[in-house]
């Protein structure tokens, strides 16, 4: 039987070889500079503290909150103190209900769904409510090796003193067994299949051998971990049916009525604005209005009336790409215009997203303009910025 090995938490950037604070070092952010992008549990530690107060539901061995602490902390509420607690995700209910409970299984969660579903938005806001910690993650493409699953090494402590605990760089994954904690994969059918087949012990048996040293890490309680793949990928590698039996499937679906992919897109351009410091625009909503509907018509290749087929481009046009054409919308106005956003803000960003094929997309985008944005009451300016830049 082989030994278990400790967890090794340092940092390997920070990790004793790294050169003193000289000032030029990369690794180290300038003093008093804000992350671009803080991590969940960074951004939103004020809520995760006042449901952990709050919480007197029991936890699964490890997790910060209970499954009912971290559905609210996912889905928002008022906590009997009277604490907000925002909405991250904006969806059936169950949905996050089954996938909060999927991870105090034995059984790994999936999130599927197309590009733009909040798949990996979820993933790390259920890390850092579970965990407290939602960066022990591989991200999967066609070049991720077996190492960024199980373990790597430090060549110059390899060769100088042969395999041994500090010589071994220990992943996400096998951190996240040793240390009882929640790892994310991103874009797992990305990842070439025999690679992903590395994830069936872990899974399964829940441990990682290491045979160079004759140990193992054996997963503790409080370990799972969140899969995201989209289902929209081609040719990539799909999921080894051993390998898709140790995850519960959960499904996130596009918005299902326009007010609610309106709510979101408000709510998260309203939150980036704020972490950009662009200036509150007040009468953004009906610019969203549009971009939502004109994605939503060309998505799902019908009017909203219902009375005219469209052709829909080869573009996804999902939520978040509405969100960010809103965004950008914003900075706009708020940098070349008067502070409101406007049909020529959002415009070109409508058309960066619609035409991604240069020929067939740009036919059906005139299409859409001459027949549906033409004819449509008070359409009028927007109809005109877009004639603007498409032409
Ligand atoms: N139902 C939703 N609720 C909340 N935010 C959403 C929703 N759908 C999309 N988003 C937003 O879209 C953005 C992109 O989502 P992302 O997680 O990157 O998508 P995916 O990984 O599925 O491609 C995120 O900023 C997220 O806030
Ligand atoms: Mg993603």
């Amino acid at each position: 039987m082989p030994a278990s090995v400790e967890p090794t938490t340092v940092d390997p950037i920070r990790n004793g070889s790294a050169p003193a604070n000289t000032g030029t070092d990369a690794t180290r952010s300038a003093p008093g500079a804000k992350a671009l992008r803080p991590h969940a549990e960074d951004a939103f530690a004020a809520e995760l503290a006042a449901l952990a107060a709050q919480d007197d539901r029991p936890r699964p061995a490890r997790w910060r909150l209970s499954p009912w602490a971290v559905a609210t902390y996912l889905l928002g509420g008022t906590l009997p103190d009277g604490t907000v607690i925002t909405p991250k995700y904006v969806g059936p209910r169950r949905i996050v209900e089954v996938a909060v409970t999927t991870l105090a299984t034995d059984r790994a969660l999936l999130l599927l769904g197309v590009p733009g579903t909040a798949k990996t938005w979820v993933s790390e806001h259920l890390a850092a409510a579970v965990s407290g910690d939602s960066t022990l993650l591989v991200q999967g493409t066609a070049g991720t090796p077996e190492e960024a699953i199980r373990y790597g090494w430090n060549y110059a402590r390899l060769l100088a003193h042969g395999p041994s605990r500090d010589a071994l760089v220990p992943s996400p994954v096998m951190r996240a067994m040793a240390e009882g904690m929640t790892a994310r994969v991103e874009e797992l059918t990305r990842i070439p299949a025999d690679v992903q087949d590395t994830l069936i012990t872990i899974l399964s048996e829940k441990t990682l051998p290491i045979p160079e040293l004759g140990q193992e890490v054996q997963a503790v309680r409080g370990f799972n971990l969140i899969a995201t793949a989209n289902d929209r990928d081609r040719g990539v590698n799909d999921l080894s049916s051993a390998l898709r039996r140790r995850f519960n499937t959960v499904v996130l679906p596009l918005p299902e009525t326009p007010e609610a992919e309106v709510d979101i897109v408000s709510r998260r351009v309203d939150q980036i604005g704020r972490s950009l410091d662009l200036p509150a625009a007040p009468d953004g909503i009906d610019e969203i209005r549009r971009v939502v509907t004109v994605f939503r018509e060309l998505r799902d290749g019908v009017t909203t009336d219902g009375r005219t087929k469209l052709k829909s481009p080869s573009g996804t046009l999902s939520t978040a790409e509405a969100i960010s054409v809103v965004t950008n919308g914003l900075a706009l106005a708020a940098h070349f215009g008067d502070g409101v956003l406007r049909a020529g803000d959002v415009a070109a960003g409508i058309l960066g997203a619609v035409v991604r094929d240069p020929a067939a997309d740009r036919v059906v985008w005139q299409e859409y303009l001459e027949t549906v944005v033409r004819e449509r009451d008070g359409w009028k300016d927007f109809y005109r910025a877009c004639r603007e830049v498409s032409a």
